[in-house]
């Protein structure tokens, strides 16, 4: 068997860090969230200028047709992936596996756990075995099919493989069966893949952040997202709400709560965190009813790392940790991982 060694730093002491990603290219598109997972190439320059700040050397490496020869030849020691991947399901998972395959050390979750959580009934059925509450549910593969009768109004309507609040419209919530099948038929003409239906959780909303690994996991303190609209549309972190959360939100963090409400949502948080499998770092989204009972609503494995917009770093700047901390934290996380010298 071969003997794997560890990585020699370069003379400075540091690493050569390939960052793969895909960027927005701004194509024009009726469906107006078309590309909203991707980043914008000043996020991906505000990653790397971190990296350079580390002391790393940085190679761009853009996730599209031609990244297996790109990662095969570029000879870095890990890459940093937020490379939301081309099409699919799966997508997500695409980068991680060529990584996997050329046995490239790499920052973040792997291609398994990236497919789980980008489905999201899938990551609910898997989470549920493990008794963690989540809306109720089902999952409309075609517009024809029937829609049980055991699920309560409201219901919320998503696509089941996006993130970044891509199809979750103004008109996400139906109070009927008639304005389900409304939303439903826009929704399949849009986005062509299946649909998550479920039951609306209309509480507090609270997003959490971890970072680490085992028992070095850390989970940042949850920021409450505070919906200042009275309307019900606008009380959804939705594309548009999302868009101008200056005008729609106020983020709370820490946020208040009673007693023991943050210990349950943090133990929640790293719970799914480990029943996921995931690495390094993650966003994980749950409401709270008004009976106070914390509902998942979804995890964000490659959660968004736009300085001063994306949540994540949003958190992170909270608790006092600037963009570069929060890149260094996530890449030591990861060298840890590979028994690889952190960067100090
Ligand atoms: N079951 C639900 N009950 C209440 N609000 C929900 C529910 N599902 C989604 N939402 C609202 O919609 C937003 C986006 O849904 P989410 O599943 O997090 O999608 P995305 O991957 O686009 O972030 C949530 O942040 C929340 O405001
Ligand atoms: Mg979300």
């Amino acid at each position: 068997m071969e003997i794997q060694e560890t990585p020699d730093p370069l003379p400075d002491g540091s690493y050569k860090v390939g960052l793969a990603y895909n960027h927005k290219k701004g194509i024009k598109s009726e469906v107006e969230d078309l590309e909203a997972e991707y980043d914008n190439i000043e996020t991906i320059n505000a990653i790397k200028r971190a990296l350079e700040k580390l002391n790393c050397k940085v190679e761009l490496l853009e996730a599209d047709e031609g990244i297996l020869k790109k990662l095969s030849t570029a000879k870095t020691d890990i890459v940093f992936n937020i490379a939301e991947g081309i099409y699919g399901r799966g997508r997500e998972a695409q980068v991680p596996a060529l990584l996997n395959f050329l046995r490239i050390p790499f920052v973040g979750s792997d291609e398994t756990t990236l497919c789980v959580a980008l489905d999201k009934a899938l990551a609910k059925r898997l989470l549920s075995t493990y008794k963690i509450k989540t809306p109720k549910f089902q999952i409309i593969s075609d517009p024809g099919m029937r829609i049980s009768s055991r699920l309560k109004y409201p219901v919320i309507v998503k696509p089941n493989a996006e993130g970044s609040s891509k199809g979750i419209s103004d008109i996400a919530l139906a109070d009927n069966p008639e304005e389900l099948k409304k939303v439903l038929g826009i929704n399949f003409a849009a986005y062509g893949q299946s649909m998550l239906i479920e039951e609306f959780i209309s509480g507090r909303e609270f997003t959490v952040g971890l970072v680490g690994n085992g028992d070095d996991l850390r989970v940042f303190s949850p920021m409450e997202i505070s919906y200042r609209s009275k309307e019900r549309k606008n009380r959804i972190y939705s594309y548009n709400v999302k868009r101008n959360y200056k005008k729609y939100i106020d983020y709370h963090c820490p946020a208040k709560f009673e007693a023991g409400q943050e210990e349950k949502l943090i133990s929640a948080a790293k719970k799914i965190f480990k029943v996921l499998e995931c690495r390094d770092f993650a966003r994980i989204d749950f409401r709270m009813s008004t009976q106070g009972e914390i509902y998942f609503i979804e995890i964000n494995p490659l959660p968004g790392l736009a300085p001063g917009y994306s949540d994540y770093p949003m958190i992170a700047e909270f608790c006092g940790i600037s963009h570069k901390e929060l890149i260094k934290l996530v890449l030591n996380s990861a060298l840890k991982r590979y028994h690889m010298a952190q960067i100090v």
